[in-house]
């Protein structure tokens, strides 16, 4: 039994769409979920800085104390994990496995679409779990920089919102999917738009719920279950970035009004802004 908080880090608010499961499955857990908007997205950026930042968010969730940490982006996922799982002494979870599993019980047809960011896409690594699980399965992979803006910038539900997903899904058409993975934790919240422009024959996956169920059965694998009877979960939100977009995206999404959020300086950003000022 070990009431510390779970911990959960995203590039952005993407990581949201996990937390929101996370309170719905884990209703006597806190958490700590911590987002890097100020460096968001990773999507299009280097795998090393991606490993830098994911680190730099994990090291910082340490400090504050933690029981397990969920890795709740699959850029950082695919550049990081591995990495994480070794350095740190506690349960870490990343959300590319779950979703790819998840597809594999929901497809008919074998032909599944991979959505994701540039980083996500390129490392091939929903391919290879889908292919390590059943090598009879047709993959289609997109990238969808754009996706992760509109989500960031608050414009998710907007007509240009529409107007774009509809357009970057295009080439989907023709690939015959029954199944589409979001292999990108910011992409839930389109999820509207995205069901519309691909039609209500196709399953989307969203890891997070699948994310969740894994870090249930660890839990309490290793007795890590929170002994609170509060029955209301203790969440702490903190952003790198603006505090006033990132409050906003987080009420709506998560339901909750007045949530309080922090701003946090991760170590390399102190670095940056003070090579700025020289
Ligand atoms: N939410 C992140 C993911 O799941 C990525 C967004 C970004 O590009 O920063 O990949």
């Amino acid at each position: 039994m070990n009431n510390l908080p779970i911990g959960i880090i995203d590039s952005g608010v993407g990581g949201l769409t996990v937390l929101k499961e996370a309170i719905k499955q884990l209703p006597q857990e806190s958490f700590y979920y911590l987002g890097d908007n100020a460096r968001c997205p990773y999507g299009n950026r280097d795998k090393n800085e991606v490993i830098k930042y994911t680190v730099e968010m994990a090291d910082y969730l340490m400090n504050k104390g933690i029981k397990l940490l969920i890795v709740a982006c699959n850029t950082a996922t695919a550049a990081a994990l591995d990495i994480l799982k070794k350095k740190l002494p506690i349960p870490v979870i990343g959300v590319i496995k779950p979703g790819s599993l998840a597809a594999i019980e929901k497809t008919k047809n074998k032909n599944i679409g991979v959505i994701g960011t540039k980083g996500t896409i390129d490392s091939g690594l929903y391919p290879f779990m889908l292919k390590a699980e059943r090598d009879d399965l047709n993959i289609s992979n997109l990238s969808c920089p754009e996706f992760v803006t509109l989500v960031e910038n608050n414009e998710y539900k907007t007509d240009k919102a529409k107007k774009i997903v509809t357009k970057v899904l295009a080439p989907l058409e023709s690939k015959n999917i029954d199944t589409l993975i979001l292999g990108c934790t910011h992409y839930p919240l389109l999820k509207p738009f995205i069901q519309v422009a691909l039609g209500s024959h196709v399953k989307l996956v969203d890891s997070g719920k699948e994310t969740i169920s894994d870090v249930k059965k660890v839990l309490d694998q290793m007795s890590l279950e929170s002994t609170s009877n509060l029955n209301q979960n203790q969440i702490k939100l903190l952003t790198t970035g603006n505090l006033d977009s990132f409050k906003s995206i987080a009420e709506e999404w998560l339901n909750l009004h007045d949530i309080n959020v922090e701003k946090v300086i991760l170590g390399s950003i102190k670095g940056e802004e003070s090579k700025e000022n020289e």
